[in-house]
């Protein structure tokens, strides 16, 4: 019967102090709040390395010089990963533009809000159709500014929509004139 404990000593660490409820509750929090701290250490660079890099940042803006755009020419820049169209409009483009700013459009606005002021020669817009996103074809559709190929969106002189499923203008995008030759997009 050497075995048998009868009234053995009692376990220290079963009660006593080393089982006050509130030490317990406290070494809890602690053991929580250490984990949530690892866990939020080695989600944050899993996030912080989603937003763009530095190399990215640079590209953010971009300077174009005019000069490269005939009168009556549009040429197509890359942007953000977009073509940004950047069209030179003939007298006879604006004209054409101006008069149809009191028609019904689905998107109305005026063609002078969507150009610098006293700049009308110069549309800077993002080239991408507000339907879908296809690119539209410069000088096409029912109004000679841009066609949609892809379901038939027609824009104006001014990249208004004005016929076919995109329900949006071509969007202007924030940009700036540093001189008259150069802007900067973005
Ligand atoms: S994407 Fe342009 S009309 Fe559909």
């Amino acid at each position: 019967m050497a075995d048998t404990v009868v009234g053995g000593t009692p376990d220290q660490h079963a009660s006593g102090s080393g089982d006050d409820p509130s030490r317990r509750d406290f070494i809890h929090i602690a053991a929580g709040a250490a984990a949530v701290g690892a866990v939020g250490g080695l989600v944050w660079p899993l996030i912080d390395q989603l937003n763009p890099s530095a190399d990215t940042l640079a590209l953010a803006s971009i300077e174009f010089d005019l000069t490269k755009v005939s009168p009556g020419q549009q040429v197509v820049v890359k942007w953000r990963g977009k073509p940004l169209f950047v069209r030179n409009r003939e007298p006879v483009q604006i004209a054409a533009a101006v008069k149809d700013d009191n028609a019904p459009m689905p998107d109305p606005q005026k063609d002078s809000d969507r150009h610098k002021p006293g700049k009308a020669e110069w549309l800077v817009l993002i080239g991408t159709c507000t339907h879908l996103g296809c690119v539209p074809t410069v000088g096409g559709g029912d109004y000679g500014g841009w066609f949609c190929p892809c379901h038939g969106s027609h824009y104006d002189l001014s990249g208004r929509i004005r016929k076919g499923p995109a329900p949006r203008n071509l969007e202007v995008p924030t940009y700036a004139f540093l001189s008259d030759t150069k802007i900067k997009v973005g």
